[in-house]
């Protein structure tokens, strides 16, 4: 089973918001069945790096695990008996080439190298349960690694350098910009993932198994103290916008953004002057709130205040409701039904009632419009990408964002592939092949890319004098690192 499936049919981009690694970790887990796979105890469980270790994704097996290794581990020749890095991008290649059965053929059925190496060639680490056993027994694990790598979009070998971003965004009419949590943090508001200042890495005090769950819709439900407890930090605030703000607003402004896809909740793009019409804010946003018991519907800014005072906010519908009801007869005799604001108070007339069936009922909590873990995107989403788009997009320009929430993350897999595919941000991923990876903070790499393309892009954030240092990264001809010089 593909890893991002085509999108037809069900697609996917009408699923719910999940971490990308638990849908892998669930397809995988498929195929080890498929494969009747003797990985013991094989319980599917998926288990995220515990230890913020950032050099593995790890999916548990009961008490084995299958480990995947990064192209940088193979570049360095850290793992014994693995392919070098060259290697495996020649293996990586051959198999987009000629398709997964012909690739067996050559390689593993006329014994050309070992199922065990060749999985390492596709990013899986022999286990070290298997050592010392025959061959065959990593043909399930080799079918695993061929799978995730026949799902990956292949990179386009044309387009590596400096000069050829430059010219793609030059020559580009219709850029899709798909953007995250690191276009932000230049203006002080956090991301989610980086360690120590991620948002996620702040998160210990609340004492939940997964700082996730503060933007996960069942914790929601039952206790949104939670999530009302950080909402105030991640509150937009003042009518600023950073350098790549500005950016995409150039690309606006020549008339070559097609859609700018934004995780984002801060509503920032707007600041910088992106047409509504322009953006798709795929996780939602602050902007409006909805009552979580009547859905009325308010502004966002008509909520604020309580936010910022760290209060949940109430909806004002709900009373009059409450109080027509009231009037009825039966007015007091529905069952309770809890907003889920205060447990202690829930509990405290539990214990001074004697009929549970009486209840007081209490006005619905107003749920910022920002999609939480478990919801859909809004339609607007699925829609414009797959009917629209699609056709058009002539370029994707991914910034600051880590990749690892779908149904986002599946973007640049249902994209055409033969469409390029350029990746800023600080760390680049290796779930998602791209053709080129701009490394850097993202303001710097636009600016840098604008002064090469001869564009002016204006932000008081960019010093008149800056020049920036742009160094290829070693092992990679199309990962480029940039450094403002001096800094
Ligand atoms: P992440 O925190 O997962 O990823 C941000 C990425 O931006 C990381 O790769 C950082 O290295 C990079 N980064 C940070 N600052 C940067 C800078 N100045 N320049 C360049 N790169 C920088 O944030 P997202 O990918 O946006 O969803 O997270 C996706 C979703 O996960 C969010 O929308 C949110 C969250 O859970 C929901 O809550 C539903
Ligand atoms: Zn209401």
């Amino acid at each position: 089973m593909d890893l991002v499936p085509a999108p037809s049919g069900k697609t996917p981009v009408k699923s719910p918001v999940v971490e990308v690694e638990a849908v892998e970790a669930v397809d995988v887990a498929e195929q080890v069945e498929a494969e009747t796979v003797a990985l013991e105890d094989a319980s599917s469980e998926f288990e995220t790096d515990s230890d913020g270790s950032e050099d593995w994704d790890t999916l548990s097996h009961g008490g084995d695990t299958i480990q995947f290794l990064r192209d940088e581990q193979l570049r360095d020749g850290l793992v014994p008996g693995a392919c070098t890095l060259d290697e495996a991008v020649a293996f990586r290649q051959r198999l987009h080439d000629i398709g997964k059965a012909a690739f067996v053929e050559e390689t593993i059925a006329r014994e050309a190298v070992t199922a065990k190496k060749l999985c390492t060639a596709f990013g899986i680490m022999p286990p070290a349960f298997l050592e010392g056993a025959p061959d065959e027994s990593y043909h399930p694990l080799l079918a695993i690694a061929l799978s995730r790598e026949f799902a990956r979009r292949p990179k386009l070998p044309q387009y590596n350098t400096i000069e050829d971003a430059v010219r793609l965004l030059q020559e580009s009419k219709n850029i899709v910009v798909l953007t995250g949590a690191g276009i932000s943090t230049s203006l002080g508001i956090p991301d989610f993932r980086s360690k120590d200042t991620g948002l996620y890495s702040k998160l210990e005090h609340l004492g939940l198994s997964d700082p996730q769950e503060v933007f996960d819709i069942h914790v929601f439900q039952e206790d949104p103290s939670i999530f009302f407890s950080i909402a105030k930090d991640i509150l937009p605030t003042e009518k600023k916008f950073s350098p790549t703000h500005g950016f995409i607003k150039l690309l606006q402004d020549k008339g070559k953004l097609l859609t700018n896809y934004t995780q984002n909740i801060d509503n920032i793009e707007a600041n910088a002057g992106v047409l509504p019409e322009k953006i798709v804010q795929c996780h939602g946003s602050f902007a409006t709130a909805t009552c979580v018991k009547c859905n009325f519907k308010v502004l966002g800014d008509a909520i604020f205040s309580d936010i910022r005072d760290g209060k949940i906010p109430e909806c004002t519908a709900c009373p009059e409701a409450i109080a027509q009801e009231a009037l009825k007869p039966q007015g007091l005799k529905r069952k309770r039904s809890s907003n889920g604001q205060h447990k202690d108070r829930k509990e405290e007339f539990d214990d001074s009632s004697d009929d549970d069936d009486y209840e007081i009922p209490t006005p619905g909590v107003m749920k910022p419009d920002i999609t939480f873990f478990g919801e859909d995107l809004p339609d607007e989403f699925g829609q414009r990408l797959i009917h629209h788009d699609r056709e058009l997009v002539d370029l994707v320009i991914v910034i600051g964002t880590s990749l690892k929430v779908a149904p986002v993350a599946e973007v640049p897999g249902i994209l055409p592939r033969n469409v390029p595919q350029i990746y800023i941000s600080r760390t680049p991923v290796s779930h998602t092949g791209f053709d080129i990876d701009l490394l850097g903070d993202c303001d710097v790499v636009v600016s840098e890319l604008c002064r090469r393309a001869g564009w002016n892009l204006q932000h008081h954030m960019i010093p008149a004098d800056e020049a920036v240092e742009v160094t290829p990264l070693e092992g990679h001809e199309s990962r480029h690192v940039f450094k403002v010089v001096g800094a």
